[in-house]
């Protein structure tokens, strides 16, 4: 936003402040390479943008001293690994404020430039992902563009055509037209992944959009459909023919398309208006299933678009607001050190407790032994905390103007905290491992996955019980589970009968749990619920498992050598293998896949190829592709001919005219509901 420039600066303050710009400049371009090429951002979008700002700034004052300078370079995504092409019509960015004030300059801009022209506002949610241009050449996609430079951009095609309901044919037969949109992780599926990797113990994504960015230039085209990327559109960019005359009609243009439309967007007369819904979207954004960093407020008229024009890198009739995302100031009491299941150690600070965006902060992860000598954080420090995403506290900022004198730099241990063992740091990872199998918080992380909702699902053995069974010798490893007696329950401290006897009875149900439960409860390096399943499809059997060899396990999906070797390790090591011995003594036999299946042989299910499209009302997509695989059906994404049935939902997308057209068998909601409920499952 242009500020004017008030002040008169001397000849040494101007020598100041282009050095100042130069250093800041070198910082902003390093930020975007960690941003746009990484996708790895060291610095919150708040502080890059206060960063950028500061730039423009001093830009501005520079040039009216005519100081030459260097320009900010514009952000560019391209990768090697994709072919680049062309923009149609440029892809600009937005100017973007966080000041209401600025917002409101921005209405008196417009209206100096207009006169006497009336114009309205559209506003609409700015959706945190990643711009995407799509291409449609007499009505048939065509190809899709990452922004890159603006100018050209990054061929995703292959890795767009993943994201389900994606119209490949739209009802315009122009020569060609681009649809502008965004790609983004909605925040189920974030939280659901994240919630993954911690079982898994790999480290956390800190957000959604990178993970989206990341994904989107990923080469291995079945990981990206597993990511579940969405797609919002709210533009059309070049079109060889005018269709509509205002914002909103292009919206709802692009719904009848068939694109997923935003949630709410509003109509404003005027920036007084516009500011109270601008109001209305921050305090509805948290029930969107995506993330919302702002608003757009764009000129409603599309006519009034070539008055207006452009700056060199954005428009004149559109700016973002940005919504200030919320901080707090508050101090680390102490920095704790979590030895995880795998014997990762995970620095968490410990903090006076403070309100953030609703709930209560006292922990924030550190995430590793650099991230805390980088960013120089110590016991006793103010520190400010941000929730990325909405949902992550995070520390961004040291305060050490208020640090203590006699404050020290925080020593990352080589000893492992709680058994004493040397810590190692494996090639090519950052984090900090304890070895030792024997360590009890490993001991107890191991258990409590085992028995978790994911695993073995063991109701009622939480992690309080695991811990004191665990101090009276009670539970060592997973195999004393199925020892435990109704006395060891009985007698721990605050423990009713009641109780006893119930995690008796849910602990003997989970002895015949699914295959794939034992193994993704054995916490293998690498094998989460998904491989687990695959693993278990394919071997029936436990025994199979452990005679297969690494070869065999490479053929399968999904699994490499890394994979490969850490199974065969895990059956041939011989405390392991005494433990998987005491499992199969103590009643704990896995159910075999396969004989669900046989019982189900005369389901409509049973031996036939699905695809789920549209919103199912009664489940999720997930739910009902998993009660189909139960009952010995297959769910792919795609339609084929080798597929049997489609179940189409609402708002079900291209795949329903294509099916037709190859004569597949079309069930809807409904008749899905009658052949689940026509069989016992
Ligand atoms: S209109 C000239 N509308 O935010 C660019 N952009 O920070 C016109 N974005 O580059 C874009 N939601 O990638 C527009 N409702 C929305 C948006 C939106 C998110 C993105 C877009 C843009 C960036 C600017």
């Amino acid at each position: 936003m242009v500020n004017n420039i008030t002040k008169t600066y001397s000849t040494s303050e101007i020598r100041a402040l282009k050095t100042r710009y130069d250093k800041l400049l070198s910082e902003v371009s390093l930020h975007d390479r960690l941003y746009y090429r990484e996708n790895n951002p060291r610095i919150s979008d708040f502080e890059y943008d206060c960063l950028k700002s500061e730039v423009e700034r001093l830009q501005e004052i520079l040039s009216v001293y005519a100081v030459e300078i260097e320009d900010t370079a514009i952000g560019d995504d391209r990768n090697s690994g994709f072919q680049s092409f062309a923009h149609p019509s440029p892809m600009m960015s937005l100017s973007n404020t966080y000041s209401r004030e600025e917002l409101f300059q921005f209405s008196n801009h417009l209206e100096a430039m207009l006169g006497q022209q009336k114009f309205s506002y559209a506003i609409e949610p700015k959706i945190d992902g990643i711009a995407i241009n799509l291409i449609y050449r007499r009505g048939k996609f065509f190809r899709a563009l990452t922004r890159g430079n603006g100018t050209v951009g990054d061929d995703v095609s292959a890795n767009i055509k993943t994201i389900r309901g994606l119209p490949l044919e739209i009802e315009n037969y122009a020569e060609a037209i681009e649809i502008r949109g965004e790609v983004y992780m909605d925040k189920q599926t974030f939280i659901g992944i994240n919630k993954m990797r911690e079982e898994q113990e790999l480290e956390l994504f800190a957000n959604p959009r990178n993970l989206a960015a990341g994904t989107l230039k990923t080469l291995d085209l079945d990981e990206v459909a597993e990511r579940d990327l969405k797609l919002i559109t709210y533009a059309i960019g070049h079109s060889s023919e005018k269709i509509v005359d205002l914002q909103s009609e292009v919206l709802e243009l692009l719904k009848n398309f068939g694109f997923a439309s935003q949630e709410k967007y509003w109509i404003a007369e005027n920036i007084e208006e516009a500011w109270r819904c601008v109001e209305e979207l921050d305090s509805t954004r948290h029930i969107f299933p995506y993330w919302t960093d702002g608003a757009v407020l764009k000129v409603n008229e599309l006519q009034l678009y070539g008055i207006l024009g452009a700056t060199a890198k954005s428009p004149r009739w559109a700016i973002a607001y940005k919504f200030t995302p919320e901080r707090a100031t508050t101090k680390i009491k102490n920095i704790v050190l979590q030895v995880g299941r795998t014997g990762i150690i995970t620095p968490v600070a410990d903090l006076e407790s403070v309100q953030l965006s609703g709930t209560n902060v006292s922990r924030a992860t550190l995430h590793n032994a650099d991230e805390i000598s980088k960013k120089d954080i110590r016991v006793g420090d103010y520190v400010t905390v941000e929730k990325a995403g909405e949902i992550i506290p995070a520390i961004v900022a040291v305060d050490s103007i208020r640090r203590n004198v006699d404050s020290i730099p925080f020593v990352f241990p080589k000893t492992c905290p709680s058994c004493g063992s040397q810590l190692i740091q494996l090639p090519g990872e950052v984090a900090w491992r304890c070895q030792n199998l024997c360590c009890l918080p490993q001991i107890q992380r191991r258990l409590e996955h085992f028995v978790s909702r994911t695993a073995m699902d063991i109701d009622g053995l939480g992690s309080v019980i695991i811990e004191k069974l665990m101090a009276v010798k009670k539970l060592n490893n997973i195999a004393d589970i199925y020892r435990l007696t109704f006395n060891d329950l009985e007698g721990l401290e605050k423990f009713g009968t009641k109780s006893a006897l119930k995690i008796l009875s849910n602990i003997d149900h989970s002895k015949n749990r699914p295959l794939w439960r034992l193994l993704h409860g054995f916490g293998i390096l690498g094998i989460g619920e998904q491989t687990a399943k695959i693993l278990a499809s394919h071997f029936h059997s436990l025994d199979n498992l452990i005679a297969a060899t690494s070869e065999e396990l490479e053929q399968l999906n999904g699994v490499g050598i890394k994979l490969s070797n850490a199974i065969v390790t895990f059956f041939r090591e011989q405390h392991n293998g005494n433990i998987l011995n005491d499992l199969r003594m103590l009643g704990v036999v896995p159910g075999d896949r396969r004989l669900e299946i046989s019982q189900n042989q005369n389901s409509k299910f049973h031996a036939k190829n699905f695809v789920l499209t549209g919103t199912l009302s009664s489940m999720t997509r997930q739910e009902a592709a998993e009660k189909i695989e139960h009952l010995g059906g297959s769910v792919a994404n795609a339609i084929s001919k080798q597929v049997n049935v489609l179940i189409a939902g609402e708002n079900c997308g291209s795949k329903l005219g294509k099916a037709q057209s190859l004569g597949l068998e079309i069930w809807n909601e409904t008749d899905l509901l009658e052949n689940l409920n026509g069989v016992v499952a």
